[in-house]
């Protein structure tokens, strides 16, 4: 501040430190807090990289392009996140705060590890009965998951409710095709036992969406756009943290490098081949399938 005329006057030194005081009015503390932290380190940024006016510019039409691709269906801006990492520290941060909330006797590691929801959840896939194939019709390799939904003692979860979605073995998702119903998605309540087990498919890696202004980052980043094949599902039972994460298939390509960083070592499954013949349900199959099993330890509820 300029003390004789009462007048701000910038300067390199001073300019932070005015943008910061500006929100000492602010009544919502916590929105204080985030906001002094991200101008402050806007502007270490600015400083840090000696930014151009042009790349300025080009950060804003960046930015600007990002919001124009934004439509009912899809969320350019998620997408951003996930690719910049943002989408997953923000996951790992909050499993890190519930587990500490649950008076710190659990590591997050112990539980079932959460990772990105994506874009492709669908609100309101119909309820399953266990055993059931969720994706008739569906191209891909069948597969017979399985597992049991337990605390963080191992005590089985009875009723546990298991949203599962993924796409075909293809790599596609029931939601990018204009119009389409839902496809290899479901409800499955798990059994007395916390046990469950349902039919589905092998799935495929496949890219992110690249037709927008994040694909152009991922090129001029020498980045592909690709994730490793997985499922994913939202785990949940009244008293628990709900978790949502993926099952990842051991062996798929970009499992090392996932184009939004969601891989974590304890979600990689060994998807085992079986020849025709009685699968674990009794059921009798003529053509080969998969068998995948994981077990899912949810953290206590934060309240
Ligand atoms: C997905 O797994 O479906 C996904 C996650 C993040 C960005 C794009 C796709
Ligand atoms: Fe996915």
């Amino acid at each position: 501040m300029n003390k004789q005329s009462n007048t701000y006057e910038a300067s390199m030194d001073n300019l932070t430190a005015e943008v910061v005081e500006r929100l000492q009015d602010s009544s919502d503390p916590r929105f204080k807090r985030i906001m002094t932290s991200l101008v402050t380190k806007l502007h270490e940024f600015i400083r840090d990289v000696d930014l151009q006016p042009s790349e300025w510019l080009t950060a804003i039409e960046f930015l600007t392009a990002t919001g124009q691709a934004c439509t009912e269906k899809r969320q350019e801006f998620i997408l951003l996140s996930d690719t910049l990492g943002a989408s997953m520290m923000v996951v790992m941060l909050d499993q890190a705060r519930a587990a500490k909330a649950s008076k710190g006797e659990f590591s997050a590691t112990e539980a079932t590890e959460a990772t990105v929801q994506g874009p492709y959840y669908w609100e309101g896939a119909p309820e399953m009965p266990l055993g059931s194939n969720i994706a008739e019709g569906v191209l891909g390799e069948a597969t017979y998951y399985s597992g049991v939904v337990t605390d963080l003692n191992g005590k089985p979860i009875a009723g546990a409710l298991m949203d599962v979605w993924s796409g075909d073995g293809e790599g596609n998702y029931d939601m990018q095709v204009e119009g389409s119903d839902m496809a290899a998605r479901a409800k499955l309540r798990c059994d007395e036992q916390g046990r469950y087990h349902f039919w589905s498919i092998r799935p495929s890696f496949y890219p992110v969406p690249v037709d927008g202004p994040v694909g152009r980052m991922l090129d001029q980043m020498g980045r592909h756009p690709f994730r490793p094949g997985h499922i994913h599902m939202k785990v949940s039972a009244p008293g628990y943290e709900l978790v949502t994460t993926h099952l990842f298939v051991a062996n798929s390509p970009y499992l090392d490098t996932d184009a939004v960083f969601g891989v974590r070592q304890s979600l990689i499954i060994d998807y085992q081949s079986c020849p025709p013949g009685v699968a674990p349900d009794g059921k009798m199959v003529e053509h080969a399938y998969w068998k995948a099993n994981y077990d899912f330890r949810l953290i206590p509820s934060r309240n």
